[in-house]
């Protein structure tokens, strides 16, 4: 994998540099205080709620969720307390040993992608859920 793979950045860093920011700060805003950082996190467990409602309504089950550009898993483990099976990619490995720091739910799977190609057999995921900037 080339090593500039996690050039992309975040307040002028690259991901891989923020990653041990904590649970928020390495994902959303690393400057950000506590209390906007817990805006942004809440704002993006509603819409997955919301997708997970839309998705419920329109019959679909709880099956598998793959969370590209996972980050920390902080949605990771939404989903999966929610009873979702999950695989989070991610670009930056270092994002991933702080996923594993902060734990992960029983039926989730991490992988380091090179960005582009996605390790899963076509058709074989649910839901896609992408929070990636
Ligand atoms: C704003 S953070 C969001 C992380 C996570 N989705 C969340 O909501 O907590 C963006 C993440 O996307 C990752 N990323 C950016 N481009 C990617 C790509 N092409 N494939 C996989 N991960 C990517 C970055 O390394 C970073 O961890």
């Amino acid at each position: 994998m080339p090593s500039d793979i996690t050039r992309f950045t975040h307040s002028g860093m690259s991901w891989s540099d923020v990653a041990d920011a904590g649970e928020l700060n390495a994902v959303l805003d690393r400057g950000g205080s506590e209390r906007v950082n817990l805006l942004m996190h809440s704002a993006n467990l509603y819409g997955a709620k919301k997708a997970l409602a839309f998705g419920s309504k329109q019959g679909r089950k709880k099956g598998l969720v793959l969370d590209f550009g996972c980050g920390v898993a902080r949605t990771v483990r939404f989903f999966g307390e929610k009873g979702w099976a999950v695989i989070g990619t991610e670009i930056s490995s270092e994002m991933l040993y702080g996923a594993r720091k902060f734990g992960l739910p029983k039926r989730s799977l991490l992988a380091v992608t090179d960005g582009v190609c996605i390790p899963l057999r076509d058709q074989s995921v649910d839901m896609v859920w992408v929070v990636v900037c």
